[in-house]
């Protein structure tokens, strides 16, 4: 199979997680024979310093015309004073709506061998298999207006939250697919005891219910569902959810796994690219040192080789060289236990490769 990977390695530990990936997606084509290339482009902070555009037009074109985006993460103290437009996260969101990716996948899988590694206990996350559906182009991320005004000699600042019946639809639908191929039960998370945008919500995902006999529905307010997850996350299947509140609660989520390191994403669209990226950001903290666990981007070119090819044998051989990994105890930092030896990104890369290859 031959394939066009567009690269947006972006910023801090974007480009070292990035590059992992690549180098397991070539391992991926060497063992099976499929050709893939990679045409790198730039975006974020890297983006502006080149191009004074966090997604230049170039970028745009290179990720329309290939099969599928791998993305780092964008950002960072550098351009942290820069306007909204010219933020590198503008960049990212930019991309989300220029290839229309309204439906972002974050599943949220527990590894037994990490299960010491989540400040939470054991017996909470152990067999934690849950899946967050994350509208993603709409919502107060996009709202207009969005603008800061002198009034009455105050400084007021305004962002939209703003849905409209088919933007629900169609994430709400996606969530019950979801489900259909899982446990069958979704859980819309809103907060319609308040906003108007999430009674709307309510009601569509109440409507569209009755094209899915077969799986389950039921509400529940974003506080609660909050509280949720951390005190019985097993209880979850598939949450659909609005954008900020999705972003929100995939980071919670991801301390479920024990690590932001290990939470993978695919944002998708009707027809067209998808693009495939880690949850976490650039990591200031830690860009530049070989620290970053890649685990994250790596299992995101898993779920682009899973929805973006179809390429389902792939995938669950890099799923299952990741877990061996973790199983033979090879740990970056986020996720070593006390007194256990602290691999870099590098060194966790090569042996998820060194996996792979052993299997042929
Ligand atoms: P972050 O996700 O970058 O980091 C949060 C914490 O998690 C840090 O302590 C970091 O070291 C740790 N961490 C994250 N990924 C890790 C990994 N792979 N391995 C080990 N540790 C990891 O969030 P932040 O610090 O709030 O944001 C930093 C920058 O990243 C900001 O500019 C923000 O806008 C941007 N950001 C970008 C994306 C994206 O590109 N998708 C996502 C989130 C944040
Ligand atoms: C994410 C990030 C982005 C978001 C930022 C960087 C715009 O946090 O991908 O989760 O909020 O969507
Ligand atoms: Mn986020």
């Amino acid at each position: 199979m031959k394939k066009n990977i567009t690269v947006l390695p972006g910023d801090g530990i974007g480009l070292e997680v990035v590059q992992s990936a690549v180098e397991v997606l070539e391992t991926i084509g060497t063992i099976y024979g499929h050709d893939f290339a990679f045409d790198y482009a730039d975006i974020g902070g890297s983006a502006i310093d080149k191009h004074n555009d966090p997604l230049p037009a170039s970028t745009i074109k290179a990720c329309k015309a290939g099969d599928a985006v791998l993305l780092g993460a964008v950002g960072g103290p550098k351009w942290d004073q820069l306007s909204g437009d010219m933020r590198p996260e503008k960049g990212l969101l930019r991309i989300r709506k220029e290839l229309d990716l309204f439906a972002n996948l974050r599943p949220v899988i527990g590894f037994d061998s990490l299960s010491d590694s989540s400040t939470l206990r054991k017996e909470v996350i152990t067999g934690i298999d849950l899946m967050i559906v994350r509208e993603l182009t709409g919502g107060l991320y996009f709202g207009e207006p969005r603008e800061r005004r002198e009034e009455n000699g105050e400084t007021i600042a305004v962002d939209t939250l703003i849905y409209s019946r088919s933007e629900i639809e169609r994430i709400i639908r996606k969530g019950f697919e979801l489900a259909q191929v899982r446990s069958r039960r979704v859980t819309s998370v809103d907060k319609a005891n308040v906003l108007e945008t999430s009674r709307l919500w309510r009601e569509i995902a109440e409507e569209i219910s009755t094209e899915y006999p077969d799986v389950a529905l039921e509400h529940m307010l974003v506080d609660n569902a909050a509280m949720q997850l951390i005190r019985d996350p097993q209880y979850f299947d598939v949450i659909v959810t609005e954008n900020l509140f999705g972003d929100i609660l995939s980071d919670e989520a991801s301390m479920l796994t024990g690590s932001l390191g290990m939470l993978p994403s695919a944002s998708m669209s009707a027809e067209g690219p998808g693009l495939y990226e880690p949850v976490h950001g650039s990591a200031p903290d830690i860009a530049g040192q070989d620290k970053a666990n890649p685990l994250a981007a790596i299992s995101s070119a898993s779920m682009m080789l899973k929805y973006a090819f179809g390429l389902s044998e792939e995938a669950l051989a890099v799923d299952k060289a990741i877990d061996q990994v973790l199983n033979e105890g090879f740990r970056t930092g986020d996720i070593a236990r006390e007194g256990e030896a602290v691999k870099t990104t590098s060194e966790i890369t090569q042996k998820v490769i060194e996996t792979l290859r052993s299997k042929l």
